[in-house]
């Protein structure tokens, strides 16, 4: 049964019509979202992959090891969809020498790390903000902080837009889709504030999509909409304890989906297609759950064989056997930084690099004499597997 979502307003821009969409709140109504059959069993099914991954995750000893990775793996991939081209190699290396030959793309990747970080930390403080369209603002403030570069243009950081913007097209008057005017833009957000705080039954991992759908639609920013919604979702999943260790990320299923992901948002408002936006997202959902799982079990396998091979190494040392425990969460160093991190002086560094050089876990990537990178290889490999592009 067609549904309406939203209405059309139209204005005149510059002699063109122009027909900027304002979605109705939600929850999806008249009819309301149809549950039971296949969504049902789609949601059962995810939500098994995601008990799974739970188990995964707990089998590696600490879930800071995973969170390093999972996460910067998250901010590349959604920055890939945005048009970066900085790939994990690059913002690992920048991370341990604070150099690189693509500053401003890698900046971006950084920033998003910055801002979930914050966001999780403003979240779990007991006087934090709440997961609010403020969060957001000052997630988005940290998104944007100095950009510029490359890509140009003044995208007012952390401020909800006066003007109207559009998506895809060269103007609004051929865009794909128009959001909402301005001045329709705050009273949109806070019905999704207030329906993300109230009391709908629907199940929380269905809830995040659809908050999703309606972020994108609202389009608050001049630029990073698609960053600081797919932000929301990994916000609201962990806020709603849909899994209990916050390792579910969705942007390489969006990625390796980006037409059918574009289109299906665009139907919700065109056909009012809820449905079909919440299969396609909780098929997103199963199979990044089956690629962590994929990862823990790698990661698991490939750091007890290292941590094996190095204590039965006749010249091991104890700054080695604490460098390998810190490697999963400082992937690339060099030996001022594996110096920092142990605490210890340069020349002791310096001969634990040595030990996990002979037995393979470190390899030198920078091909240079002096300022020597050295990369977990195969940690990197097992946490980008079948990647290329990251
Ligand atoms: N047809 C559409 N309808 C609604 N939202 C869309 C549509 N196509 C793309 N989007 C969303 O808009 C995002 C791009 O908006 P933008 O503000 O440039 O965000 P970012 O800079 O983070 O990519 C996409 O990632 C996607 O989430
Ligand atoms: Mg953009």
């Amino acid at each position: 049964m067609p549904r309406t979502t939203g209405t059309y307003q139209v204005s005149t821009v510059a002699g063109e019509t122009v027909r900027a969409f304002v979605p109705m709140a939600l929850p999806p109504d008249r009819p309301r979202l149809h549950l039971e059959g296949p969504i049902s069993a789609a949601c059962t099914s995810a939500m098994t992959a995601i008990a799974r991954l739970d188990i995964a995750a707990s089998l590696v000893p600490n879930t800071h090891w995973f969170l390093y990775g999972f996460v910067r793996k998250e901010a590349v991939l959604t920055s890939q969809i945005e048009g970066t081209e900085a790939t994990l190699r690059d913002v690992l290396e920048f991370e341990a020498t604070a150099r690189t030959s693509r500053i401003d793309d890698v900046a971006e990747v950084c920033n998003y790390v910055e801002a979930l970080n914050h966001a999780r930390d403003e979240i779990a403080k007991p006087d934090g903000l709440p997961l609010s369209t403020r969060l957001l603002c000052n997630a988005h403030r940290l998104l944007i902080q100095g950009a510029g570069g490359h890509r140009g243009g003044d995208k007012k950081p952390g401020m909800i837009r006066t003007s109207q913007n559009w998506v895809g097209g060269t103007r609004p008057g051929n865009a794909r889709f128009v959001p909402p005017p301005p001045d329709a833009v705050r009273r949109a957000l806070a019905d999704l504030d207030r329906w993300i705080h109230g009391h709908d039954p629907l199940p929380p991992l269905i809830k995040a999509g659809l908050a999703h759908v309606q972020f994108e639609t609202i389009h608050p920013f001049l630029d990073g909409n698609g960053r600081i919604g797919r932000l929301l979702i990994t916000l609201l999943l962990e806020h709603w304890g849909v899994m209990k260790s916050p390792i579910l990320y969705l942007s390489h299923s969006f990625k390796r989906h980006q037409r059918e992901y574009y289109d299906r948002l665009s139907a919700v408002r065109t056909d009012g297609d809820w449905e079909g936006w919440t299969l396609f997202y909780l098929s997103c959902v199963e199979e990044a759950a089956a690629d962590g799982i994929a990862v823990a079990e790698r990661i698991f396998e490939l750091t007890s064989r290292d941590r094996g091979q190095l204590m039965s190494h006749a010249s091991a040392t104890v700054a080695a056997i604490r460098l390998l425990d810190l490697l999963p969460s400082n992937p690339m160093v060099t030996a001022p930084k594996a110096s920092r991190l142990l605490g210890l002086t340069g020349p002791t560094a310096r001969k634990a690099i040595e030990v996990l050089k002979e037995i393979g876990v470190l390899v030198e990537t920078s091909g240079r004499k002096r300022d020597r990178v050295y990369a977990y290889h195969a940690y990197l490999q097992a946490l980008t597997a079948n990647e290329g592009c990251v």
